[in-house]
C-alpha cells in the first residue's frame, strides 16, 4: 500500500463503538495485514479533544495500524492527517461511509459522497501533508439512484490516494439487506492502479474467497464477521492456505471471551467496563445452543465480576458446534450501530 509491505492483504474495519483498545487485541491475535481504530472527528481532533485521542490508543505491537478520519473541510484535511502521522500511525484514512445523519448532515461521512470535488479536494490535502498512505472508504453512493463509487475511485487515483475500500451498500441501506458487490467490481475495473479494498458481508472463508472472485478486489476488509469472532481472520488465512478448518467449540468461545472481558476490564473504568461486557458478551453467545438464558443474564448483571462469573460457571460444554447465523440477526439483535 502506497510505500509500506503489510503482511496480508486481510484487513480490520474501524467499527466505531467497537473497534477499540480491547477489541484490536483480540483481532491482532490472529495477525490481519492491517487494523483500524474508530474514525474520530476531524474538529474535535484538532481542538485536542482527550476522548477522540483515546479512540487512537494503540500498543506498539498493533502495527501496521491506520487511523480513520471523518470530516469535510479541506482547510484542516491536511493538519488532521499530519496529526495521525505525527502519532505514528502507518495509514490514514477518509471516512466518505457514515451514513448516520448527525455526521450526514454536515456533508462529512457518506455525505461527502454528494460532492464529489469536496472529496478530491480533501485527499489531495491530506496526501500532500504526510508520507504514510493515505486510503479512503465510501458506500456505493447516496442511494441507488445515485451510485458515484466508479467515479469516485478515479478521483481518489487522481488525488493520489494508495488505495480505496468499497462498502457495497448505499447509504439509503444503512446496514439492511445485502451488499451488492458488482459496485466492487465496478471500481476495480474503474481502477487504473489504485488498489481495491472489497467490504461487506463477509463473514467466512468462503464468502472471503467470493468476494475476491467476484470482483477481483486486492484486499478484504472485514468489520461485523469478527465481532465476536475475531479468529475469522486466521480462519480466511488457513482457507487460502489448503489447511484444515479449526472447529471451535463452546469452551473455545469462552476462553476467548473471557480474554477480551479482562482486555476491556484492564482498558475502561467500571461503568464503562459494564456496558461493554453486556454487548460484547451477547456477540460471542451468537450461533451456541441454550445461550438464551446466559444472555438474559448478562444484560441484567450489575458488575464485570458478576459476568466473568456468569461466563466461567455456564456450562459451555453443552454449547454444541456453534452455527453460523445470518450476520444482520446475530449483530442487531444486540448492538444498535452507532457510527
Ligand atoms: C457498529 C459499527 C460501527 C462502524 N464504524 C465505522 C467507522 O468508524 N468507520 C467506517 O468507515 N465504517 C464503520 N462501520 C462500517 C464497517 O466498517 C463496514 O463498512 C460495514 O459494517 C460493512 O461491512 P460488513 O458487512 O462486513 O459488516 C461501522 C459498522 C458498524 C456495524
Amino acid at each position: 500500500m502506497g510505500k509500506i509491505v503489510l503482511p496480508s492483504n486481510i484487513f480490520c474495519a474501524p467499527l466505531a463503538g467497537c473497534s477499540d483498545l480491547p477489541f484490536r487485541r483480540m483481532t491482532l491475535k490472529y495477525r490481519p495485514g492491517l487494523v483500524y481504530c474508530e474514525m474520530v472527528k476531524m474538529d474535535a481532533l484538532i481542538r485536542h479533544d482527550p476522548n477522540t485521542y483515546r479512540l487512537l490508543d494503540y500498543e506498539p505491537s498493533m502495527h501496521p495500524i491506520g487511523g480513520q478520519l471523518c470530516g469535510s473541510k479541506p482547510e484542516i484535511a491536511a493538519e488532521c492527517a499530519k496529526i495521525i502521522e505525527d502519532l505514528g500511525f502507518d495509514v490514514v484514512d477518509l471516512n466518505c461511509g457514515c451514513p448516520v445523519d448527525k455526521v450526514t448532515k454536515d456533508g462529512s461521512g457518506s455525505g461527502m459522497l454528494k460532492d464529489l470535488n469536496l472529496i478530491g479536494d480533501v485527499l489531495s490535502n491530506m496526501v500532500a501533508a504526510v508520507k504514510i498512505p493515505v486510503t479512503i472508504k465510501i458506500r456505493a453512493g447516496w442511494d441507488s439512484s445515485h451510485i458515484v463509487a466508479p467515479e469516485v475511485t478515479r478521483i481518489a487515483e487522481e488525488a493520489g490516494a494508495s488505495a480505496i475500500c468499497i462498502h457495497g451498500r448505499t447509504r439509503a441501506q444503512g446496514y439492511q439487506g445485502p451488499a451488492n458487490w458488482d459496485f466492487i467490481a465496478d471500481c476495480k475495473r474503474a481502477s487504473k492502479t489504485i488498489p481495491i479494498i472489497g467490504n461487506g458481508d463477509v463473514v467466512d472463508p468462503i464468502s472471503a474467497q467470493k468476494l475476491f472472485e467476484h470482483t477481483g478486489c486486492d484486499a478484504l476488509l472485514l468489520a461485523r464477521g469478527t465481532m465476536g469472532k475475531p479468529w475469522l481472520i486466521e480462519d480466511i488465512y488457513r482457507h487460502f492456505l489448503g489447511e484444515e478448518p479449526i472447529v471451535r467449540t463452546g469452551l473455545d468461545h469462552r476462553d476467548i471471551l473471557l480474554e477480551h472481558l479482562d482486555h476491556i476490564v484492564s482498558y475502561q473504568n467500571d461503568r464503562r467496563a459494564l456496558l461493554d461486557l453486556r454487548r460484547i458478551g451477547c456477540w460471542f453467545l451468537r450461533g451456541g445452543k441454550n445461550m438464551r438464558h446466559l444472555r438474559e443474564s448478562l444484560n441484567r448483571s450489575k458488575s464485570a465480576l458478576e459476568i466473568r462469573e456468569m461466563i466461567c460457571n455456564y456450562p459451555w460444554d453443552e454449547a454444541g458446534i456453534f452455527d453460523a447465523e445470518p450476520i444482520e440477526q446475530a449483530i442487531y439483535a444486540h448492538i444498535a450501530p452507532s457510527p
